[in-house]
């Protein structure tokens, strides 16, 4: 990860960033140790240590951890990928560059590409990430998570060489579809089952293994999408195990990319499950306005996503000034609105009342049927102007028959013909909508919704 370091002396005052990206690390037991210090009895009961660093967990994870797990050469990696060829280079975090390559697939004579992740030989962060990703990742199994098909640990005379390889997602991430201003625009449909496939990845962390994981840092970035646009959720360097059984939190370092970590787990260090649902439901807004949570290149009143929206959200009428200009024509605001109601319950102040993952990926699939209800409603509005279209067609084919014969029999011009005529007009102007794409004005009052 590339991060900002906070000492003691830098808190609250300006970051000092060793990279221009936005994660960052602050000890805790440096930062806050007057959090610490007003600790009350009731608070160190229900409080877990972070477990997740101690030798029994890691123990457990050994024994979990799946046996397809491949062990590479690190010869074997650099043969794969050309000598790490900057033309195969298809990503860069603060972990370190990620490039695509070919490795023999398992017990066959054929090859498979994969993605594969080379740690930048600095820095103790990085090596504490590579062991948690490999912990993580070779025991978690799910679709919506990616999956990590093996890594290489071998210390040569230049020093160590850790490395990660995983699937190849063809699609890379939603930070390059959503917020890259090149990509082709994501569509409203997929952005909602990109949601919804990164939604089930953290109900799946937070709920249905036997030991709760926290993702801590769940942004863009770290949605994957393969060829067929399936979401994947990675980098499980910063993942923690949640409390254990009857404790309400985890005491740890506060960890994570700025502009998405919960704002009492940035206060007090105290990491529930409740973060990573607020880290979602600021993707969510980037998602509705195709923005970046801190945008410096704007103007002053725009940097920050979450308090330039406010005032838009709160205001129905205004909602659409929010929206990503990219979704026009896409007749989503209904179904951008919903999915603005489910931001922000995650986003809740209090994060008891924050919905939990599950909840999330329930609402979100309500959504989804509407939307496509409504999709379907508009495509039967389509077909039926389709048909009026040439059913008016008709009419004035007819309508010009009639009025020849009736020239050629020196009667006067129908009123027929006329109202063929305009009703074209009519039909034809509406079809110009369509062709531009205006549902957001064409489709009121025509559509069904439900
Ligand atoms: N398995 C993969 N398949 C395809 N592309 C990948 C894969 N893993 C990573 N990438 C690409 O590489 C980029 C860099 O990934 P990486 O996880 O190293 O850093 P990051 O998530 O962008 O930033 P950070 O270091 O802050 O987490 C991703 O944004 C993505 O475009
Ligand atoms: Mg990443």
């Amino acid at each position: 990860m590339k991060c900002f370091y906070f000492t003691k002396d830098e808190e609250g005052g300006t970051l000092s960033s060793r990279e221009s990206k936005v994660s960052w690390v602050r000890s805790l037991s440096v930062a806050s140790s007057s959090v610490d210090t007003r600790k009350s009895r009731s608070d160190l009961d229900s409080e877990s240590k972070d477990f997740t660093e101690s030798f029994e967990f890691y123990e457990f994870l050994t024994q979990r951890r799946a046996n397809d797990l491949r062990v590479f050469s690190f010869s074997e990696l650099k043969m794969a990928t050309k000598g790490f060829s900057r033309g195969l280079m298809i990503g860069e975090g603060g972990f370190g560059c990620v490039y695509r390559g070919v490795v023999g697939a398992p017990c066959s004579d054929s090859n498979m590409e994969v993605a594969i992740k080379r740690l930048n030989r600095h820095g103790f962060q990085g090596h504490k990430e590579w062991i948690n990703e490999v912990n993580f990742l070779g025991v978690v199994k799910h679709p919506n998570l990616v999956k990590l098909i093996g890594y290489c640990a071998e210390d040569d005379e230049r020093g160590m060489q850790r490395l990660l390889v995983y699937e190849l997602m063809r699609n890379k991430s939603l930070e390059d579809h959503l917020l890259a201003r090149s990509a082709a625009p994501l569509s409203w449909t997929l952005r909602l089952k990109i949601a919804q496939d990164a939604a089930r990845g953290l109900a799946y962390l937070h709920e249905e293994m036997d030991f709760q994981l926290i993702f801590r840092d769940f942004k863009p970035s770290n949605i994957l999408l393969d060829e067929d646009f399936n979401a994947k959720l990675s980098d499980f360097g910063l993942a923690r195990q949640g409390p254990a059984a009857g404790l309400t939190h985890v005491s740890t370092s506060v960890v994570g990319t700025v502009g998405y970590a919960a704002p009492e787990y940035v206060q007090t260090g105290r990491l529930t499950a409740k973060s990573d649902v607020w880290s979602f439901g600021v993707v969510l807004y980037e998602l509705i306005t195709g923005r970046r949570v801190l945008e410096r290149n704007l103007p002053r009143a725009e940097q920050k996503l979450l308090e330039w929206v406010r005032p838009y959200v709160s205001d129905t009428k205004k909602f659409h000034f929010i929206l990503d200009p990219r979704l026009e024509g896409h007749d989503c605001i209904k179904s951008a609105k919903r999915l603005a109601s489910l931001a922000n319950k995650c986003l809740s102040k209090n994060a008891r009342s924050r919905p939990r993952m599950s909840e999330v990926v329930d609402t979100l699939e309500n959504i989804i049927t509407d939307a496509a209800a409504q999709a379907e409603a508009v495509s039967g509005t389509l077909k039926e102007a389709e048909h009026v279209n040439e059913e008016a067609a008709n009419e004035e084919v007819d309508a010009k028959e009639e009025g020849r014969e009736e020239v050629e029999s020196g009667k006067p011009e129908s009123n027929n013909q006329k109202w063929g005529f305009d009703f074209k007009e009519m039909v034809s102007f509406r079809n110009k909508s369509i062709g531009k794409i205006d549902w957001r004005n064409w489709t009121a009052g025509l559509v069904k919704t439900s």
